[in-house]
């Protein structure tokens, strides 16, 4: 094998994987698109300029809690323990807890990028000199081998952002389960979940004005056309973010504005004028419908902190 080859083949291994489920999310008689292909380069970027704009409230007001209460939400977790962060991304609201945190025995970041996981552990091993990083490359939504000496000792889980929201409540007591069995024994996490609202409110945050949340839902079109040779052409669709009360979520679609046919990578897909793929769900739940969650997923639900307009909520959960 020549050294392109090899260098290509995960590349091509990865775009046949992402081709297999394009076309069957596509193929689906209600057209969706799995969430996590959006984290790309510039996906990544995109999400970052999404938690700056002035109608998405969810980053800065969680910031804005730990900033307030970081001394108490990690005041429960033994001398000693692991704080151990689901999908860590940059690591940005870790440094609050950090900041606050008693003798640490180590960080445990896992994220599904390489490269994050690279700048982070540089940025924090300069501002934290002495706490051992020991990063894992990982899908959190799977079961995690933390580094085995870390094993034994008192976990303290992170998962901020309200991500659980992006899961359905069945994946969501799922996925409660699998980290409680990460951070057993003597489990306890910590994690933000956006809680339900105003309408307005919650839909602007989906849908600023400035059109980054747009660019980024259309970026999915953008990475099948680069990457699968797609011919999605980004005039015709349009971003539309709706609240679905009966479940309780914001629902990201992509909306063809005409009658169309799209190629991807071989096949071809028929939209009707108005049809949409769904792209994303943001669940959004009261604090005791989350706290049912937390218990049906095993876990004890102990305190939970919020901001004055109770926009949101930073649970603590132990392992009951
Ligand atoms: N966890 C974030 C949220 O639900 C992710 C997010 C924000 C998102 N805006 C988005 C995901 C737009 C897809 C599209 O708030």
């Amino acid at each position: 094998m020549s050294e392109a080859t090899q260098r290509s083949a995960p590349r091509a291994q990865h775009a046949d994987a992402f081709a297999a489920c394009v076309w069957e999310g596509l193929s689906r008689p209600r057209k969706s698109l799995p969430c996590r292909f959006f984290y790309d380069a510039k996906g990544s970027a995109l999400f970052e300029e999404i938690t700056q704009q002035p109608e998405y409230y969810p980053t800065k007001t969680e910031v804005a809690i730990l900033h307030a209460h970081a001394e108490q939400i990690v005041d429960g977790a033994p001398d000693e323990a692991v704080l151990v962060e689901f999908g860590s991304g940059s690591s940005i609201k870790t440094e609050l807890l950090l900041q606050r945190a008693r003798r640490l025995y180590a960080y445990a970041p896992i994220d599904i990028s390489q490269s994050a996981l690279r700048d982070a552990t540089i940025r924090l091993s300069t501002r934290f000199p002495g706490l051992k990083i020991r990063p894992t490359l990982a899908d959190f939504s799977h079961p995690i081998e933390l580094p085995p000496d870390l094993a034994g000792r008192p976990k303290l889980g992170f998962f901020p952002g309200s991500t659980i929201g992006n899961f359905s409540p069945a994946d969501a007591t799922e996925l409660l389960r699998a980290m409680r069995g990460t951070l057993s024994p003597d489990g306890r996490l910590i994690i933000g979940v956006d809680l339900k609202k105003d309408v307005r409110r919650l839909i602007q945050a989906y849908d600023d004005a400035n059109g980054v949340t747009a660019q980024f839902n259309l970026n999915l079109l953008v990475r099948i056309n680069r990457e699968l040779g797609g011919t999605f052409d980004l005039q015709t669709f349009r971003h539309a973010a709706i609240y679905e009360p009966r479940e309780g979520r914001i629902e990201m679609h992509l909306v063809s504005l005409i009658d169309q046919d799209v190629w991807v990578k071989g096949r071809k897909f028929r939209f009707r004028a108005g049809e949409t793929i769904h792209t994303e769900n943001a669940y959004k739940y009261t604090i005791e419908e989350f706290s049912n969650i937390a218990r049906s997923a095993g876990w004890t639900p102990l305190r939970v902190w919020t901001d004055d307009e109770r926009l949101f909520s930073v649970h603590e959960l132990v392992a009951a």
